[in-house]
């Protein structure tokens, strides 16, 4: 029974954020299917009865509509993640550009624009490379290793390093910031090992909803890593002036040729969301990618084969993982979307794993095809202005680890079932043994 303008009267008996079905069993895709065909704008009472419900868009074309109209669908109003975030937190977040709208994203997301062209992360090539064998290295003569850990979770960390130019004996402090920063929604977070995190969070109460909320010890952690995150990248950013070098930092640091540069302080916001935004997206694709080469045998014969295939696996493991399941927006304004009245402050959720795999945006979205092209996946945001600023390095981390292990771990294996984080904002994978022969 619906309301005129399309809401039900009761809660709706489909959920899609429960993060006990992540956990159990990754994006709940028949459910998602199920919304697509029948309800694709659908009202979805809120898990937690404690705000109003959220409208869920599940097609490709309206996550693309909702992403692109930033003016219609606000990063900032309510912040982007789908938990609630607290009023003293939604202060701080709004100077980062993940919770800006336009102008000042358009403004601040140009400035940083210049550190990610394709040309400035190809020449980052080579350290990743070096990334990727010595992290293979130190786990090859041991046939066996926990992917996620040893491979997936360091890889991105120790990058982010190399691109603010952090010089190396940092990286394990840089990595334990990372982690405690990471996974609260996960009362055992995959961060919690390093973080030495286990004790404080004996038992807390699952969140419900999932997203960034979480027990407070998580929370706490998470606020003293992102102090100290900071206070580093200060120290990093006086460096840099001091002595600028051929790097990323440098480059945002100084004025181009419209006389544009980062203040210190937007130097330091912007290292926390590269640590928040790099991290656990690019470690959950490469173990998600992994994890669907050991159910898709084929296709990863198909790449030993064939490696110039490793131009398009990125993208398809990238859609077919899905990290980043969802963000949601707030209605600026009364408006429509796919028949539905939304209402100016309605919560609007876009769901980028199931836009991935919509039939009436991807071919036979089902198969995993390593060869895929075009792949017009949402993996990475629906186009609008937020697009992810880090795509064509997610793109080359992939690239390079895959193919590394293509030569180092060509009979890579499943040793275990793997173990899944408590989450519907990242589809995550927390453990995963793996073997090879030495
Ligand atoms: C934004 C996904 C890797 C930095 C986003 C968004 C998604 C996403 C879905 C939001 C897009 C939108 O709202 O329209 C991913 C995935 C990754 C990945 C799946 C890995 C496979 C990275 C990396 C970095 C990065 C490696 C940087 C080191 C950012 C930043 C934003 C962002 C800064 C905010 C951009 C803005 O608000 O303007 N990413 N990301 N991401 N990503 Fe990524």
């Amino acid at each position: 029974m619906a309301s005129q303008d399309g809401r039900p009267d009761r809660p709706a008996p489909i959920d899609v954020v429960d993060p006990g079905l992540y956990e159990r069993g990754g994006i709940p895709h028949d459910r998602f299917g199920w919304l697509r065909d029948n309800d694709p704008v659908h009202w979805h009472a809120d898990p937690d009865e404690r705000v109003p419900g959220f409208w869920a868009v599940t097609r490709h074309s309206d996550v693309v509509e909702v992403s692109r109209r930033a003016e219609l669908f606000s990063s900032a109003e309510r912040g982007a993640m789908f938990t609630e975030t607290e009023p003293a937190d939604l202060v701080l977040y709004r100077l980062m550009i993940l919770y800006m709208d336009p102008p000042d994203h358009t403004r601040r997301r140009s400035m940083v624009n210049k550190g990610f062209t394709p040309r400035m992360i190809k020449q980052l090539t080579e350290h990743v490379r070096d990334i990727a064998h010595q992290l293979i290295d130190a786990v090859a003569a041991k046939g066996e290793a926990d992917f996620v850990e040893d491979i997936a979770a360091p890889l991105p960390a120790y990058v982010i390093c190399e691109l603010l130019g952090a010089p190396i004996e940092d990286r394990d402090r840089i990595y334990r910031w990372s982690n405690q920063m990471i996974g609260f929604d996960d009362p055992e977070f995959s961060g919690s090992r390093e973080a030495g995190a286990d004790d404080t969070a004996a038992e807390p109460p699952p969140a419900r909803s999932g997203g960034s909320g979480g027990s407070s010890p998580h929370k706490e952690l998470g606020r003293q890593a992102a102090a100290e995150i900071f206070a580093y990248a200060g120290e990093l950013a006086a460096l840099r002036r001091a002595e600028p070098r051929d790097d990323i930092a440098t480059q945002l640091l100084r004025s181009d040729a419209s006389g544009h540069a980062l203040t210190d302080e937007e130097f330091q916001l912007f290292v926390l969301i590269l640590i928040i935004a790099g991290n656990e997206t690019t470690r959950n694709a490469s173990s998600g990618g992994m994890l669907a080469f050991f159910e898709h045998p084929g296709q990863w014969r198909r790449l030993l084969d064939d490696r110039s295939l490793l131009r398009t696996a990125p993208d398809e493991i990238v859609r077919w993982a899905s990290p980043v399941n969802l963000f949601r927006r707030t209605a600026t304004a009364d408006t429509e979307l796919g028949g539905k009245r939304i209402r100016r402050g309605d919560k609007v959720v876009v769901f980028y794993g199931s836009a991935n795999r919509d039939e009436r945006a991807i071919d036979d979205p089902f198969t995993f095809d390593v060869g895929r092209d075009p792949n017009p996946h949402l993996g990475f945001g629906g186009g609008g202005p937020h697009f992810c600023l880090g795509t064509h390095l997610a793109r080359l981390e992939l690239g390079v680890l895959f193919e590394a292990l293509l030569e180092r771990m060509p009979d890579i294996r499943l040793a275990a079932e793997p173990r899944r984080l408590r989450s519907n904002f990242i589809n995550g994978i927390k453990e995963m043994r793996v073997e090879f022969t030495p």
